[in-house]
């Protein structure tokens, strides 16, 4: 499996993708499934993803921006959907309608630049008008929405409401509960106004994979899923909250990343030495080191030194000393035939051990969704089954 350029690689299992959405679908019925590939499909691949998510029948992609709209497009083999949450501007604005694209309206100036772009290239702006509900990012409220409705109104020949949809301030967390509660009843009053006064919008869409998963009034006509599609929990609560309520003691989600790489080299240091850069590290005893291929720059944070743990030999062993740009040293005294071209498991699993994201993440501080996004695109992505 090992590419020699390259000192470690990401394996995405298709099976674990398939058991997710299977466990997703049994949960939401018959509610459509948009699947959020931005951040190179939360580290993921878009290449690798979408076409194993358009073979379990997705047929709708999310993503942040206009590039990712254009990988994505490349990526689509089944003439899937692409709808654009965030960034589109200028010309990528005019590509968007150009190419059926559709994407949020959060301002009026956007909407009319979309109707410039719809009258220029004679094709219909697909939009989902955004909606203010207390999160304070981006969404309409007040005059602009106004403004919004006037011109959807005035050109039914030039835009298309695809849809109305908000984001929830956190809704894996029980903190916001009042907070997400708030929402959905500024959403349901502001859409059933919208639909007093003529909008009629194809669907509603407001739930991320905490929502969805703990709010199911929020699962409206479809859902915009992103991490619970890659086998993580949004947060420990949403799964305890999952959990109590089905009564389960087995996690129905299935991780579909591993990240692999493989010893460089071995050496053994004596006791009271310190090993790699400063004074991070001090033998107390003869340890084996080995030097892995992996570092910062390839998303493995510095915040792991000394802390990090790896699998290798069957084994669950520990970084020693600071994690360095391009690798880290592992300690692997009690591994006794370790050689160079072991592998060495950075996230997953080997023999009857695991090293999970949220592990990986803890440790950092980071969230899972930061540690995956930081997985560098040019590290190869293996399908397997
Ligand atoms: C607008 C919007 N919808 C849906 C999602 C998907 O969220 P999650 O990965 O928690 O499912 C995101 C991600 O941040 C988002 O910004």
């Amino acid at each position: 499996m090992f590419d020699p350029m390259h000192g470690s690689y990401i394996e995405i299992s298709k099976s674990a993708y398939r058991e997710n959405l299977k466990y997703l679908r049994s949960r939401f019925g018959g509610v459509s499934i948009s699947s959020v590939i931005k951040g190179n499909a939360y580290g993921h691949g878009v290449d690798e993803i979408i076409p194993i998510a358009e073979s379990c029948g997705i047929k709708h992609f999310s993503v942040f921006s206009a590039d990712e709209a254009l990988a994505s497009r490349k990526a689509i083999r089944n003439g899937s959907t692409i709808m654009i949450m965030g960034d589109v501007d200028g010309d990528a604005l005019e590509w968007a309608v150009d190419n059926d694209i559709s994407f949020y309206i959060f301002e009026p100036q956007r909407l009319e630049r979309a109707l410039q772009a719809a009258r220029r290239t004679g094709k219909k702006a697909k939009i989902h008008l955004e909606l203010e509900t207390g999160m304070h990012r981006t969404g309409l409220a007040g005059k602009e929405l106004t403004a919004c409705l006037n011109l959807i109104g005035k050109h039914p020949d030039l835009v298309v409401l695809k849809g109305l949809c908000t984001h929830y301030a956190g809704a894996e967390s029980v903190s916001n509960y009042l907070r997400v509660q708030n929402q959905i009843k500024s959403f349901n009053q502001k859409s059933v106004e919208l639909k007093r006064k003529g909008l009629r919008p194809e669907i509603l869409h407001t739930a991320c994979s905490a929502a969805a998963l703990s709010y199911p009034e929020t699962r409206m006509d479809m859902v915009r899923i992103g991490i619970a599609q890659y086998g993580l929990w949004p947060s420990r609560e949403t799964m305890m909250k999952v959990f109590t309520r089905d009564r389960k003691n087995t996690d129905p989600l299935n991780r579909v990343i591993s990240w692999k790489s493989r010893v460089m080299s071995v050496k053994k240091v004596r006791t009271n030495e310190f090993i790699g850069y400063g004074n991070a590290y001090l033998t107390d005893a003869p340890i084996k080191v080995a030097s892995v291929p992996v570092g910062y720059s390839h998303g493995f944070s510095r915040n792991l030194s000394n802390l990090g743990r790896v699998l290798i030999n069957g084994k669950r062993t520990s970084v020693v000393g600071i994690v360095n740009m391009n690798m880290m040293l592992i300690d692997v005294t009690s591994c006794r035939d370790v050689k160079k071209g072991d592998e060495v498991v950075l996230i997953g699993s080997q023999g009857r051990y695991s090293v999970t994201i949220s592990s990986f993440s803890e440790l950092t501080n980071n969230l899972n969704y930061e540690t995956l996004v930081r997985l560098p695109r040019n590290i190869p992505r293996i399908v397997v089954e």
